[in-house]
């Protein structure tokens, strides 16, 4: 099989002397969602920072379009094309909304800035309208919004998103979910931690079920719902 665009192979490392992840295996494709369920505490974020580049590996590589980036630090990653929005403190709460999106492009030098922009508004359009209030009076979907299109701002290949749902309501979930999808169907590969784990599975081209730092089961979305063993596990039935 031909190499994954993104892909953490077999990573083991933690925090200090102890392993929280035991080669793991994280892939993504260009266009797809790749999402990752597990309970709490499974390493899941782990995860997530070890293919950003916040976690030091002991084991294991992290390769993006077939270059080995295990030793670059996640600013070089994202000059690279990788965007993060990490499950907490992912916004500055103190700045406008518009604020938060400049402070996005910080790594570019080009002058398309107000272009990336105004796809970020076409995408969230409430985001335009609140364009200039601070982004701490957001309601919590409005500041996932903020947070995904300040990544978005970098104009990345991939996109890494930590739990982009917490917090909000079913109705807020279902449309952040099909902005994800528009984002993907534009070619950018989405790689996502979701408690919503039926939901994101249903939107998953593939799947990984992650437990104690090690990849339980992984295959398409559609499978992992439809797998008695993961449904009464990890899916509530
Ligand atoms: N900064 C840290 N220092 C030390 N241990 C940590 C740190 N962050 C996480 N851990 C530990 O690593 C393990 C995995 O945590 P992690 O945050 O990756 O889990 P998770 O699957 O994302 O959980 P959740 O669903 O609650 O977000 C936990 O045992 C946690 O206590
Ligand atoms: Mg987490």
């Amino acid at each position: 099989m031909a190499e994954p665009f993104l892909i953490g192979e077999a990573m083991t490392g933690g925090y200090g002397a102890v392993d929280i992840l035991h080669s793991c295996t994280i892939a993504v494709e260009p266009g797809e969602i790749a999402v990752i369920v597990g309970p709490n505490g499974a390493g899941k974020s782990t995860a997530m920072k070890a293919v950003f580049g916040m976690l030091k590996l002991r084991q294991g590589h992290v390769r993006l379009a077939g270059e080995d980036i295990t030793a670059l630090t996640p600013q070089a990653r994202v000059r690279k094309g990788m965007g993060f929005v990490p499950q907490t403190h992912n916004i500055f709460t103190g700045m406008t909304v518009e604020e938060n999106l400049e402070m996005g492009a910080f790594i570019r030098d080009d002058d398309a800035i107000a272009e990336t922009m105004e796809q970020v508004y076409a995408l969230f359009p409430i985001l335009k309208q609140k364009r200039y209030q601070k982004a701490g009076e957001l309601s919590g979907g409005q500041r996932q919004q903020v947070a995904v299109g300040r990544a978005l701002m970098t104009r990345p290949k991939v996109l890494m998103l930590d739990e982009p749902t917490a917090g909000v309501s079913p109705i807020v979930m279902d449309e952040l979910f099909d902005r994800i999808i528009e984002i993907a169907r534009t070619g950018l590969s989405i790689l996502m931690v979701e408690q919503n784990a039926r939901q994101a599975l249903a939107i998953a081209d593939k799947g990984y079920v992650l437990v104690q730092g090690q990849n339980r089961y992984t295959d398409t979305g559609k499978a992992l719902l439809a797998d008695p063993d993961v449904r009464r596990s990890f899916l509530g039935g």
